[in-house]
């Protein structure tokens, strides 16, 4: 069933979030920078970007005057220290950079990210007065167990369930099926929905339906231009976070301009 007029009423924030991961050194940052300025900015969703780390401050000076917001994809909880190798939200925040990713399964299965490390970052990043895109998501294990929504939900509890309700002002929430990440097998859009009306449903449990009501849900996982609209036209996806057809400037704004037809 649709709710064609849903985004209107809860007024969320749809957003389309381009994670390019460990890709593009400097000049291919600047080269595609270049490529998404050429592009036609006139959609209705907020657009970030997330380059690597040697890349943030050049990305967010190409950036400062247009409608794309630069975002780092990851952070230390601590505020400084004998952390080497790590990145604070301080520094982050002194290139100008006010949002992170936290918790993204790749930080969670290749870097041993944990639900209690990932509540740490998140406290560091909101006490730093910083937004979020929480990432969270089942691996195909569970989702052939019928434990998705299981496994889901215990995410969104361990790593968020301590905080007041003022904090999901800053937080973004993004679903990423593991199983779908980088292998062109996209959820179904009924299965997006499915999942992301069960996330709203465990947020509005505990702290009511306006809260959940005002937190925008991504979908992520294989997102390109030509599934875009279908997954973004249910009432409960409020945008995606792109892999792979972020590292295109072309396929990055046709996904962005998926909004505009709905
Ligand atoms: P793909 O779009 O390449 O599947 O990656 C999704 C993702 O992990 C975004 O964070």
């Amino acid at each position: 069933m649709r709710f064609p007029f849903s985004r209107e009423i809860n007024m969320r924030t749809q957003i389309v979030a381009g994670n390019w991961k460990m890709n593009n050194d400097l000049a291919q940052t600047q080269a595609l920078i270049s490529d998404l300025k050429k592009q036609v900015q006139t959609s209705n969703a907020e657009v970030m970007i997330a380059p690597a780390f040697t890349n943030l401050y050049s990305a967010f000076e190409a950036l400062r005057h247009t409608n794309i917001e630069v975002v780092a994809q990851n952070m230390h909880f601590a505020e400084s220290g004998a952390y080497t190798g790590e990145v604070s939200a301080k520094m982050l925040q002194s290139i100008g950079i006010k949002t992170v990713i936290l918790g993204h399964s790749e930080r969670r299965a290749y870097f041993g990210e944990t639900d209690e490390l990932l509540a740490k970052k998140v406290d560091a990043a909101l006490a730093n007065n910083m937004r979020i895109i929480f990432c969270f998501g089942e691996e195909l294990a569970d989702r052939k167990s019928g434990n998705h929504e299981s496994v889901v939900e215990s995410q969104i509890k361990k790593a968020l369930f301590h905080l007041e309700y003022s904090a999901f002002n800053n937080i973004i929430l993004a679903y990423e099926p593991v199983w779908a990440i980088g292998t062109g097998e996209t959820a179904s859009p009924e299965q997006a929905q499915e999942m992301h009306a069960f996330i709203r449903k465990t947020l509005a449990d505990k702290y009511g339906e306006e809260v959940a009501n005002s937190v925008s849900i991504l979908y992520g996982g294989s997102v390109k231009p030509a599934n875009a609209k279908e997954i973004f036209s249910n009432p409960d996806v409020d945008g995606g976070l792109i892999g792979g057809a972020a590292l295109n400037a072309e396929d990055f704004f046709a996904i962005v301009n998926a909004f505009n037809r709905i």
